[in-house]
């Protein structure tokens, strides 16, 4: 097999994926109240539709946040004062880009070896790590990255972020992003775990980079996951797709239509798929018949939308320290950087 540059470390063998794609879907799809985790869209053409997304018009996230990185990053990277970049839920790694510039354009490394920037024997002059569940996408990123920065020591660590923390790479003054919103997806509890287990495993010299969505119009907010190309709606129904491919279901994905609804309350994007007739879809692995009434609904996202004024005490009641605040005119989108101490 030639040299593939850079690290790879599978912790998600199949049995464990296989394993808990079934309990998420027993429990999901036999709730009173049907729903799907997120993180079951992003096999090989999931991941692909979501890159096609963020290239879409109507997805101002992600252009909005490049916009702010590529005025920030060197101040965000100069703030930080890292060499190591970790970076959870990573997908293509392509604004991760502007980080990654910055942190190799800063002054060089000390001569002697030092505890937080030991002299790499191969020149390498920054580290970058990227976490996903996503092999197509870890891979595609990992090689691109190996090409462009020859300097840049770059690993691939196939995980699930919601339960695999404490294999994030031990180091001094690590920088660990958490960019497009993703953080969005948790629901306020499960945010408020992720956060208390993401600082109990950072040490004092470490931060972290939060990219948070922010409260906007209704009006650009659900064009925004309900786009007219339909590329949004290819992506939910996927997820179907994956069930009948991982566990032998005969979900029919035309029989589903897509759904975003803006829950103003809890200030977030509900997406769905509701059922256009009356059926049962039998999931063969499960040894599970699911029957759904027409017009019923799963959940399959939410993304929730942020305030600075409730973003900070989340932050600071998880234990993290603010250490810096970005933002593009229109405030639409944030960075935003934490200190442990
Ligand atoms: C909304 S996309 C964001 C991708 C990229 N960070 C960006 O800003 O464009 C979410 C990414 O997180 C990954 N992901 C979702 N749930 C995950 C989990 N539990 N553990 C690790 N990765 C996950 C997906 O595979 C996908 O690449």
């Amino acid at each position: 097999m030639p040299a593939l540059g850079y690290t790879y470390d599978d912790h998600l063998p199949a049995d464990f994926s296989a394993q808990s794609l079934r309990n998420d879907v027993l429990t999901g799809l036999t709730a009173p109240r049907k729903w799907l985790p997120p993180k079951w869209f992003y096999d090989k053409v999931g991941s692909e539709l979501f890159e096609d997304i963020t290239a879409l018009q109507e997805y101002y996230p992600t252009r909005t946040e490049r916009t702010i990185l590529a005025d920030s990053a060197t101040g965000i990277v100069r703030a930080g004062q890292s060499r190591t970049l970790i970076e959870l839920g990573s997908g293509s790694s392509e604004k991760t880009r502007l980080l990654l510039d910055a942190m190799i354009a800063q002054p060089a490394e000390p001569a002697e070896p030092h505890a937080d920037h030991p002299v790499d024997p191969r020149g390498k002059v920054a580290s970058y790590v990227a976490l996903d569940v996503s092999e197509d996408a870890l891979r595609s990123a990992c090689a691109g990255l190996v090409s462009s920065y020859p300097r840049l020591r770059v690993g691939a660590l196939r995980a699930d972020f919601t339960h695999h923390l404490e294999l994030l790479p031990k180091g001094e003054r690590r920088m660990v992003a958490f960019l497009g919103s993703t953080i969005g997806n948790f629901e306020p509890a499960e945010r408020a775990a992720f956060l208390r287990a993401l600082r109990g495993e950072l040490g004092d010299h470490d931060q972290f980079l939060l990219g948070a969505d922010l409260v906007k119009s209704p009006d650009v907010l659900i064009p925004a996951y309900d786009d007219t190309g339909g590329v949004t709606a290819a992506f939910n129904l996927n997820v179907l797709d994956v069930l009948n491919h991982s566990l032998r279901a005969d979900f029919d994905r035309s029989t589903f239509e897509h759904v975003v609804v803006w829950d103003a309350e809890n200030e977030w994007i509900e997406m769905r798929l509701r059922a256009t007739q009356d059926m049962v879809v039998h999931l063969s692995d499960l040894a599970l018949d699911v029957h759904f009434d027409r017009g019923e609904e799963v959940r399959t996202e939410i993304s929730a939308k942020f305030r600075r004024d409730r973003l900070i005490p989340e932050l600071e009641t998880a234990g993290f320290v603010a250490r810096g605040w970005w933002t593009d005119p229109r405030e639409w989108f944030s960075l935003s950087l934490w200190g442990t101490a």
